[in-house]
């Protein structure tokens, strides 16, 4: 379907006469109700539903309660005592004169109390059952203190680990990432109709957000609309598909377009192609930030260039409150844009079941958080996100064959960093930190020690490296943790370098220099570059953020109890000069080989010649360190028999693959097999693969399953040279392994 850009000044005024929630997907005793109740609105009362305030400590008198009693106020956050709650939803619904109540918002990002790993180490488990259960109970702890709106799951790919909020999604790909968001959404939402415990998922941040020129927050991207519907829009499409009951646009301007002002974007595509009926609210301040943007003269402009774009909700800006009603009285916006928002709006507070229940239980809340069931998830969760980087077999250890270990370093005992970024509830008294799991569950069968090493992992004081050596030298293996604070990740928090902070990594080299076997555990919010630490490691475990549980998880993996199983949803560069650096890039016309000479190797006097050069860094190749999809395991894997049912098909056709995966070692362990396909040439160029299948696969030692898969040829389908979503005929390529750089490729055709 050809995007209405062209015929957009027409279109613009069709769509919002019809758009009343024209969509099949809705349910149309509700839009009754939704018509009933907007006929009896003022302006004003209008007005006050697409307005959103953080409320924290606001006093429960004065000029905010009379804003509630005069239906000020919509949507209120960051209210998490259900008292406190019931008592501002008791002003909305009892004092005011329609009685609509408040949705309450929180950003609950990878659990409520009960924390799980952040969301980049949630998609290492390549398990989106796992995750969406994992959702489910974010919302049953979230919903209990009385927030019936998270602002997750956040859907902006992204290539680039100088970027803070990588740790906040899913990773570089965007088949995968819309898997996970589909998965927390489902999670988020999925008590019966109405039922107490669904919370509002918000996808966000719409769109493109994670391409932030430089990897610096907030900075313009520049996506060009073919490359925003391939890669960035796909996982808010199915997170629509998904029922996702709100979506949040972002920060940056996209082409000189700020996403909160943009008409194509927002109503366009989401509205219309896409048939979106839920509620668009802004970012914080993201309206009247379109002024520092130079795309608005003042918060009037604003206010009605992000009403015009289809922003429903103003998130802390006031510039809807402040503007909005004026506007109307010149003439400048019309109230049928306003009845559109508000429609919106009044549909989600109906669709959560808020007007027949809008209170919340106020003595049910603390026998829901950290229930033991809960707790066991984020273990288990945790399990699955860390990843076994390099092994030379001194993993797993036998804690009936050593007789003791050092544990070390800033993030072996640091409860309130573990957590990871975007926690405003979990409560760091809940930790288990590696070193307490150590202690706790293998303390009585050998000796550990514990020496911080390290305070903190910007700590440059070196006097505690002294000790933690001293100490290194008494016992049998060293377990030092290192990474990031949870503060170094994040919204805002962006860096430059991507090496460990501080003396980190000077920690590690003087304990490898005592002799003893070095496990290093890394605890970070984005991929860092440690080929350094790898090589001085005889092991490495990776872990974004594991939340709660992350140390038993820790341990139960360093002693065997668990095996490794996670994988990378993002490359790992060996250093940031070679960022942006992703596995589904395009070819270019010289594509790297392997065989380049390198910085250290070109003679000297050496005479200029373009020819035979590839797209590659003198000093660092063109490789990443680990690649997408990579982690390894106490075990081994082949694939054989890799077999596809024809060599060609029509693009309606459905492909079934087959192949044999072996545990070919002596562990029972669970691989993330991965199907990748390449389309060798298209009418744009492509990239040169691309993910489009995975599963987890347990296998006990010496088995072989016969593993058989179904591709749609229609999943093959991108929008070409001609703007139009379609399956090019050509010859493609697949690959059954398991990661993004390994295996070999098949060949088949696509026929018209
Ligand atoms: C922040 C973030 C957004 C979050 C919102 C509410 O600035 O960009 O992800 O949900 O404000 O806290």
């Amino acid at each position: 379907m050809k995007p209405f850009k062209k015929l957009f000044p027409l279109f613009f005024s069709v769509l919002l006469a019809c758009s009343c929630a024209s969509s099949a997907n809705t349910d149309l005793n509700i839009e009754k109700k939704v018509a009933g109740l907007l006929s009896n609105m003022t302006l004003d009362e209008k007005i006050g539903q697409m307005t959103l305030i953080s409320s924290t400590d606001l006093p429960l008198d004065g000029e905010f309660a009379e804003a509630l009693r005069k239906g000020q106020v919509g949507s209120v956050i960051n209210e998490v005592d259900p008292a406190r709650v019931n008592a501002l939803q008791r002003m909305a619904v009892e004092e005011s004169r329609l009685g609509i109540p408040l949705i309450v918002g929180r950003d609950v990002i990878h659990g409520f109390k009960t924390i799980f790993p952040i969301p980049l180490g949630l998609a290492a488990t390549f398990n989106p059952t796992l995750v969406e259960q994992g959702a489910r109970v974010a919302a049953l702890e979230a919903t209990a203190a009385g927030v019936r709106w998270t602002f997750s799951p956040m859907l902006d790919i992204t290539r680039d680990p100088r970027w803070g909020r990588i740790a906040e999604g899913f990773g570089e790909d965007t088949y995968f990432t819309s898997a996970m968001g589909v998965a927390m959404i489902r999670g988020y939402q999925g008590g019966e109709p109405g039922d107490p415990s669904n919370m509002a998922a918000c996808i966000k941040h719409f769109v493109g957000y994670g391409a932030a020129e430089g990897g610096r927050d907030y900075n313009s991207t520049n996506l060009p609309e073919r490359v925003l519907r391939n890669v960035y829009l796909p996982p808010f499409l199915a997170g629509v598909q998904a029922g996702a009951m709100t979506l949040m646009t972002s920060f940056n301007d996209n082409d000189g377009v700020p996403m909160t002002g943009n008409r194509f974007l927002v109503r366009n595509v989401l509205r219309h192609e896409w048939d979106f009926t839920g509620l668009v609210v802004s970012d914080w301040a993201s309206v009247n930030e379109m002024i520092p943007h130079g795309f608005a003269t003042d918060q009037a402009h604003a206010a009605r260039l992000a009403l015009e774009a289809g922003v429903d909700m103003d998130m802390m800006s006031f510039a809807y409150v402040g503007h909005l009603g004026k506007l109307v009285g010149e003439g400048a916006v019309s109230e049928k844009m306003i009845d559109e928002a508000v429609r919106n709006i009044l549909r989600v507070k109906f669709q959560l079941g808020l007007f027949d229940n809008p209170y919340v239980q106020e003595d049910v809340h603390r026998e829901m958080f950290y229930k033991p069931e809960h707790l066991e998830l984020s273990r288990q969760s945790a399990v699955q996100s860390v990843i076994l980087l390099s092994n030379d077999g001194t993993l797993p250890l036998d804690a009936d064959k050593i007789r003791s270990v050092l544990v070390t370093g800033p993030m072996a005992d640091a409860p309130h960093d573990q957590l990871g970024t975007w926690v405003f509830d979990g409560e760091e008294q809940a930790t288990v930190t590696p070193l307490k799991a150590i202690r706790e569950h293998y303390g009585h069968r050998l000796r550990v020690l514990y020496q911080p090493g390290l305070k903190y992992s910007r700590d440059k004081d070196l006097s505690g490296i002294r000790k933690a050596v001293e100490a290194a030298r008494t016992v049998d293996v060293v377990i030092v943790c290192v990474g990031e604070e949870s503060i170094l990740s994040g919204e805002a928090h962006c860096l430059a370098s991507l090496d460990l902070q501080g003396t980190q990594s000077e920690l590690i080299a003087a304990l490898k220099s005592t002799g003893k076997p070095v496990i290093t555990v890394v605890m970070a919010g984005r991929p860092l570059t440690i080929e350094k630490e790898v090589s001085l490691s005889n092991a490495l475990l990776y872990s974004f953020h594991p939340g709660t549980m992350g140390g038993v998880a820790l341990a139960d993996l360093i002693f065997g109890k668990e095996v490794p199983s996670g994988r990378l949803p993002v490359t790992f560069p060996k250093t940031s000069g070679q960022v942006p650096l992703y596995y589904n890039h395009n070819s270019s016309g010289r594509p790297f080989q392997g065989n380049e000479t390198m910085l250290d190797q070109i003679p000297l006097k050496a005479g200029q010649t373009s020819l035979g050069n590839t797209s590659f860094y003198l000093d660092a190749g063109a490789a990443p360190l680990f690649p997408f999809g990579f982690g390894l395991s106490y075990t081994t894997f082949a694939y054989t028999n890799i077999r596809i049912d024809q060599v060609s098909y029509h693009q309606n056709d459905t492909m079934t693959m087959s192949f044999d995966l072996t545990n070919t070692g002596k562990t029972a362990a669970t691989e993330v097999a991965q199907l990748y396909v390449c389309d060798k040439t298209g009418s744009v160029t492509r990239p040169v693969k691309e993910l489009k299948k995975f599963e987890r696969i347990a296998l006990n030692p010496g088995e072989t399953r016969t593993v058989i898969w179904n591709l749609p040829i229609s999943e093959l389908a991108f929008w070409n040279l001609q703007m139009e979503k379609v399956v090019e005929p050509g010859q493609f390529a697949l690959w059954v392994s398991g990661d993004s750089a390994s295996g070999e490729p098949i060949l088949f055709e696509v026929k018209k």
